[in-house]
């Protein structure tokens, strides 16, 4: 994919999102989350503090979690995005968006997106965290409803339903 390049009007982004690619001239300093939401159209990113202290506004960046409120989006061109949107292929929710609804790990919701978002970065390179490995890797994630253990429960299950998942997939291989 192309880097960002200056064109008239604004610089030319083009990003990979949730296995889609999508390009748009835009602002230099139009912050990734603008981008996400306005540009694009995906709006299950939130903004909560608009400073990079909540982490509200967490997508992956090539897999790895980054606050999309203190990154360009000239700086993620190029580059393979994933918003709340790219967990589930259709309307159903994903194994870790209904481990969280099961074990009660969304309250008021607001942070969910983002809180999954980190979770889910965590099991693609830890398929079964402990409990402090979880709170290490969501400890850039505010709940301002201070729901934590769920979360936490949520996602130690969330890994073991993943894990599951797996054999099972394996074993129905021929
Ligand atoms: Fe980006 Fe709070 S909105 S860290």
């Amino acid at each position: 994919m192309s880097q960002a390049t200056q064109a008239s009007g604004g610089v030319d982004v083009w990003v990979e999102v949730n296995g889609v690619e999508r390009a748009a001239a835009v602002e230099p300093r139009l912050l990734l989350v603008h981008f996400l939401r306005e540009v694009l159209g995906l709006t299950a990113t939130e903004i909560g503090c608009d400073s990079g202290h909540c982490g509200s506004c967490t997508v992956l960046l090539d897999g790895t979690p980054v606050r999309s409120c203190t990154t360009f989006a000239v700086q993620a061109s190029g580059r393979r995005i994933m918003t709340a949107e790219g967990l589930s292929a259709d309307d159903s929710l994903s194994p870790i968006q209904q481990v969280f609804w099961d074990e009660h790990g969304v309250d008021c919701g607001f942070c969910t997106p983002g809180m999954i978002l980190s979770a889910y970065a965590l099991l693609q390179t830890n398929p079964a965290p402990t409990d402090a490995e979880i709170r290490r890797a969501i400890s850039g994630n505010l709940c301002r409803c201070m729901n934590y253990a769920h979360i936490v429960r949520a996602i130690a299950a969330a890994a073991v339903k993943l894990r599951e998942e797996g054999e099972s997939s394996e074993e129905g291989e021929p």
